[in-house]
């Protein structure tokens, strides 16, 4: 889907700043970042102000999602919207930040703009094997991969993300643009609730260079054993080293530890991860616009799954639309997140009708809305030890 950038709509908003510890964790008892947040931190509340017209606030808000996905699914609720909107935590740490919506806490790392960490109700769905850091969380590339060959341009895989942060939003840029074909792009990701437990992330790819440019996004989201499953399309794909299972209209796989690649055609604009975790399992869920072959950059495929020969992980990528970009250009496309931890029982196995329905219960969940949001940052953030982020530059308007 390509779309403006709406993110990057400037937007006036109140700035409270509230005492330290003003804003204690019962006042947002929901949010496990809260819960840990200590007196050494400034707590800030951007957007809301306790006993103002918070109708007006939540507008307001909505600016900020124009234009994307689901955007219009807020409108016409009551007016207690708010009261049961999603709130966004930001906790920083050194070398990243911590962003919780409701249940889902992610940790997004200076190095690479990565995701690092994916937690639903304290529960890990990322591999965290740290023999592999090179090719660890979840990251962003460009397709197709023939444009870079490999590896994956450094600026945008592991290089440094500099972070800013607004109403309802994080967001980190790539410090270095990369040269892509004729031209040069620049990369930001920027996070934002898409529900009361779900994290949208965009991903703008603004050509900065004047020669015109066709790309696709593309993330990487690497994942511990567990069966990985999505609604199956009938796009022609190119050749796999693998085939999946069919059953119930979904295709299934089981990551056996070895190197290999499938291609794939999703239907219903999701993948979906599961794997046992103690006495139960985790079901990591990723949400995006569903396309047909015609639109698969070229080489590749709407979801693509790779199994690490080492056996440590496997990736889950998904690709949006091959897209003609102009100069001065952005490409937008995002990827909603969403977890579940799964009850006792469910069977996590390809063909299980607990996990496919489980699945399609998390998709038609928490359609976007826009609510309060509370920021708590350390009062010196380190971002990355070269850049310290200081209190000030947080609250400048973007
Ligand atoms: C497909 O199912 C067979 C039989 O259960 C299994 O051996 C095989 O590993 C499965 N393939 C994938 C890709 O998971």
């Amino acid at each position: 889907m390509a779309r403006s950038s709406a993110a990057t709509t400037p937007v006036a908003f109140l700035c409270l700043i509230a005492a330290a510890g003003r804003w204690a964790a019962n006042a947002f008892p929901r949010s496990p970042i809260g819960a840990s947040l200590g007196s050494e931190h400034v707590v800030e509340e951007w957007g809301w102000t306790p006993g103002a017209d918070r109708r007006g606030a939540a507008r307001s808000s909505s600016v900020l999602s124009g234009g994307g996905p689901s955007s219009g699914s807020a409108a016409g609720k009551g007016g207690d919207e708010v009261d049961h909107s999603p709130s966004l935590t930001v906790v920083g740490q050194d070398n990243g930040v911590l962003i919780g919506v409701g249940r889902l806490v992610m940790r997004v790392a200076n190095a690479g703009g990565r995701i690092t960490s994916c937690k639903i109700d304290g529960v890990e769905t990322l591999t965290q094997a740290d023999s592999q850091a090179a090719e660890s969380g979840a990251t962003f590339w460009t397709s197709p991969q023939a444009d870079w060959g490999w590896p994956p341009p450094a600026a945008i895989d592991t290089g440094h993300y500099s972070a800013k942060f607004g109403e309802g939003l994080v967001k980190v840029t790539a410090d270095e643009d990369i040269s892509l074909r004729d031209t040069t792009v620049s990369v930001s990701k920027t996070f934002r609730p898409a529900g009361a437990n779900a994290i949208e992330v965009v991903y703008d790819v603004t050509n900065t260079g004047e020669s015109d440019v066709t790309m696709a996004g593309w993330q990487v989201t690497r994942v511990d054993r567990g069966v990985t499953f999505y609604p199956t399309g009938q796009g022609a794909t190119p050749a796999s080293s693998f085939e999946m299972n069919t059953s119930l209209g979904y295709s299934w796989a089981t990551y056996p530890g070895v190197a290999q690649k499938n291609f794939g055609d999703g239907a219903g604009g999701w993948l979906a991860h599961a794997q046992t975790v103690a006495s139960t399992g985790v079901l990591l869920l990723q949400q995006f616009e569903d396309i047909g072959a015609a639109q698969f950059a070229p080489g590749e495929s709407e979801i693509e799954l790779y199994g690490d020969p080492g056996g440590l992980y496997m990736e889950l990528e998904c690709q949006g639309p091959y897209t003609f970009v102009r100069g001065g250009g952005t490409l937008s496309w995002s990827v909603i997140w969403k977890g579940e931890v799964l009850g006792a029982g469910t069977a996590i196995a390809e063909g299980s009708a607990d996990l496919a329905d489980a699945a399609e219960r998390l998709k038609g969940q928490d359609a976007r809305e826009q609510g309060r949001v509370l920021l708590s940052l350390p009062r010196q953030l380190t971002w990355g030890g070269q850049d310290g982020v200081s209190r000030d530059r947080m609250q400048h308007r973007w």
